[in-house]
């Protein structure tokens, strides 16, 4: 099989198609050519060039010094590597804070090979998210921990755990799939909360320790391979030492566990 003629080529039609089927699908992230062929070949649904690059590739705090050419210079690096999964790219920090710095920030994005982008808030994004939808530019709205307000929420904390806020999640959740959002990430909520999600919606979710009710997970490379020196979070598993064999059997195990529904398991989930 050659990546220039993959056998597959998920869109975000086929994630759609995936949810009317209740067929759950993978996704991890990547920031390099090989370990981008390395996850498509595995068969995971989704690549994404996260933010997170700021503390496991450039070793900061956060997320909020990562540029939009920083960003730009992964995408490139994993298309050149991509064998057929959608390729997603965040927006890094205070590249959506105005309509023409939205549309410029996608526009290098999507140019260098980014497929859908994604950027993180609730229903005030719902502007923004029209407005690149409308323009072609698929977008993922990324909703509960939202890392690039890690200031603003006073640390990684679980979101939603009280009722109103849970509701307003929901709430806003539905504004941006109205909006033309074509997929939803959901990171760190309890378990109730990202089946409710989920159950509300007609686009795909995609849960970061949101529990097994998601129609999709997502895992940063660092943490399946216990790369990252940091103490991980709850919602992580070390498949690389789980499976005590290769990388490719680590992506598999976790791609197997995805969409057999046995990940994440209650150790890995918020009630
Ligand atoms: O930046 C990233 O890697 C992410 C994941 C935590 C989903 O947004």
């Amino acid at each position: 099989m050659s990546i220039h003629s993959p056998d597959r080529k998920v869109s975000i039609t086929t994630l759609a198609q995936l949810k009317r089927d209740g067929s759950k699908f993978s996704a991890l992230t990547a920031y390099d050519y090989c370990s981008a062929y390395a996850v498509s070949s595995a068969g995971v649904e989704v690549i994404l060039v996260g933010d997170s690059l700021g503390m496991v590739i450039q070793g900061h705090d956060n997320s909020l010094p990562v540029t939009i050419d920083d960003v730009a210079y992964h995408v490139n690096c994993v298309r050149r590597g991509n064998n057929g999964s959608l390729l997603m790219a965040d927006l890094p920090f205070m590249s959506y804070y105005s309509e023409q710095k939205t549309l410029e920030s996608a526009a290098i994005l999507m140019r260098y090979g980014a497929q859908i982008v994604k950027l993180e808030g609730g229903a005030w994004l719902s502007e923004t998210t029209r407005l690149l939808a409308e323009r072609g530019i698929p977008v993922c709205a990324h909703m509960g921990l939202t890392p690039q307000s890690v200031n603003h929420l006073g640390g990684y904390r679980v979101q939603g755990r009280d009722p109103n806020k849970a509701k307003e999640i929901i709430d806003e959740a539905m504004i941006l799939e109205q909006a033309g959002a074509s997929v939803l990430l959901l990171e760190c909520v309890p378990v109730d909360l990202g089946k409710q999600v989920s159950e509300a919606l007609s686009i795909p979710v995609i849960g970061i320790g949101a529990g097994p009710h998601t129609d999709g997970q997502i895992m940063v490379w660092h943490d399946l391979l216990g790369l990252y020196p940091k103490k991980p979070a709850k919602f992580v598993k070390n498949y690389l030492a789980a499976t005590g064999g290769s990388i490719d059997g680590a992506i598999r195990a976790y791609d197997l566990d995805v969409k057999e529904g046995t990940f994440p398991a209650p150790e890995h989930c918020y009630t």
